[in-house]
Order: structure tokens, then C-alpha cells, then sequence
């Protein structure tokens, strides 16, 4: 797991962004896993300024979101969705058939998660997945005790999420109870993850993901099994982050490995 924590939320987010955006330089038909939240749309804005202004381009990307609520319409204000096309999808030139959001009004729904996994699967699979996470420790909807092995499927959301997401409904009773969410398998499955998170209310759920235990009671935590995971942070998130002077330390080792600077880490010129 590679841990960048940048001074400020802002700083992290146009990291993130950066960090997508050379993904999509390296590959122009990349299949991106994205997410929906608070802690996204700074990264959507910072993409759609790149779009605008340096050509950044979605001409050939495909994109899965990682869940949707049940029970809302597409046009509904907090379906994910609505959130998808209002913050990213809208503003760039991602064609719209290859954008995919799990249906949350299926009427079948162990048909369309297992169709949802068969297009992943058909698109070759995710190269580069955004994960926000919730204070719970969740990545997508994975509520503590999800198996870490589970697939798209539907999902009862913890009190803790209803209570967070009712910022965004008005009241708890507004929110819906269920979602349908990729699993943390399916995320698993992905090339390489890019989870960021800001702010200090995420602080313990970091530091339980990247310096605890491996436990389906915190689902991020699963991402210490992944062989290519990249964790951003802002100072407030990594606050209860125990080994911080060392992720720092690789960072500064990674900078001088990429601009040649072998001889500061005793690597004899050949
Ligand atoms: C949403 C999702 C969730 C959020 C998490 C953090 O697609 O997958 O896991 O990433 O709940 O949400 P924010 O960013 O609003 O704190």
C-alpha cells in the first residue's frame, strides 16, 4: 500500500485527480471504477478542469460505478446516477453508452448484479477504481461484515451510513435502506485501487484500514490483500496514521527513484 498524505484536502484531491488523469494518458481506453460522495466532487471538478483546459480526454473510457440506492429514479436529485452526470459524466466527452451505474430499480436484482459483473468482466475488467470511504470503514456500500470475498449484490445500509447520508436527503427517513453495491471482490479484482479521504471524521476508519487488522468489520481494510493500492490522504485524515514518518520516507525514496537520482539511495551508476 503506498500512503501519500498531502497538507490539505485540496492538495489531496488534485493529487487524486492527477493520478486519473495519467491513467487515462497511459491509456486512453482505460475502464475506470468511479465513486459518488463528498469526497469525489473536488476530484470530478479538478478532471473536468483538465478536460477544458489540457485536452484531457474520455473519448475512449468506460467507467462502473461502484453502487446506486434502491428504490430511486435516474432523474431523482441523490440517485448516483443523477450525481454522475451533474458532477463528471456531463462535462466530458465520456460517451454515454459506456457509462454504467448499478440499476437500482431492477425488478430481478440477482439478474442484473450478476449482468452488472458480466460487463465488467466484458470490458476487460477495471484498471483504475476510485474508492471514497465511509466512517464505518465501508468501501461502496460494504457494510462492516460484508464478505471479503462478496460480489455486486444488494445491501442494507448501516445506521452509521443513513445518518451520514441523511445530510444529503434531509432527514434519516429520507434515505434509503438499500443499495446495490459491487462487492469488495469485485473490487479487489481491479488493477489498481486509488482510495482517497479527507477531513478528520475519517481519521480512525484510515488508520484502521491501512495499520489494522484485515477484518470484513472494517470492508477497506481488505485492501492491504492488493498488490497495487495507492491511499490519499489529507493531514486530517492521517492524523491516527502510527507510521506516517515512514510512508513519508517512500515517498520521498519513490521521488528520487523516478527523476534519477539512484546515487541519494546508494544505487551505484552502472
Ligand atoms: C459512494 C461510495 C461510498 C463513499 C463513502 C464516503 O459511491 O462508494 O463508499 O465513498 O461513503 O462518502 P463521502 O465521500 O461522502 O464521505
Amino acid at each position: 500500500m503506498r500512503v501519500i498524505v498531502e497538507p490539505t484536502a485540496d492538495a489531496a484531491t488534485r493529487r487524486a485527480a492527477a493520478f486519473l488523469a495519467r491513467q487515462l494518458a497511459k491509456k486512453p481506453d482505460s475502464v475506470l471504477g468511479l465513486a459518488t460522495g463528498g469526497t469525489v466532487v473536488g476530484i470530478y471538478q479538478e478532471l473536468i478542469r483538465l478536460h477544458r483546459e489540457q485536452g484531457l480526454d474520455f473519448s475512449q473510457t468506460t467507467s462502473f460505478n461502484l453502487d446506486e440506492y434502491v428504490g430511486l429514479p435516474t432523474t431523482h436529485e441523490q440517485s448516483y446516477r443523477r450525481f454522475m452526470q451533474q458532477h463528471l459524466f456531463d462535462h466530458v466527452n465520456i460517451p454515454a453508452e459506456r457509462t454504467h451505474v448499478p440499476d437500482g430499480l431492477a425488478t430481478d436484482f440477482e439478474t442484473s448484479c450478476a449482468r452488472y459483473e458480466w460487463e465488467i468482466g466484458q470490458a476487460g475488467g477495471i484498471d483504475l477504481q476510485l474508492l471514497g470511504i465511509g466512517r464505518d470503514g465501508h468501501i461502496a456500500f460494504n457494510e462492516p461484515g460484508s464478505s471479503l470475498g462478496s460480489r455486486t449484490r444488494l445491501k442494507t445500509l448501516a445506521r452509521e451510513t443513513i445518518r451520514d447520508n441523511a445530510r444529503f436527503f434531509g432527514s434519516e427517513e429520507a434515505v434509503p435502506r438499500l443499495a446495490v453495491t459491487m462487492g469488495v471482490g469485485t473490487i479487489l479484482d481491479s488493477r489498481r485501487c486509488l482510495l482517497v479521504a479527507v477531513g478528520d471524521s475519517k481519521a480512525e476508519a484510515v488508520a484502521a484500514t491501512v495499520e489494522g487488522p484485515v477484518t470484513a468489520q472494517v470492508t477497506a481494510s481488505a485492501l492491504q490483500l492488493h498488490r497495487d493500492v495507492v491511499v490519499i490522504l489529507d493531514e486530517a485524515s492521517a492524523a491516527q496514521l502510527r507510521r506516517k514518518d515512514y510512508y513519508a520516507e517512500v515517498e520521498e525514496a519513490q521521488t528520487l527513484l523516478e527523476s534519477g537520482q539512484l546515487a541519494a539511495l546508494g544505487i551505484a551508476s552502472s
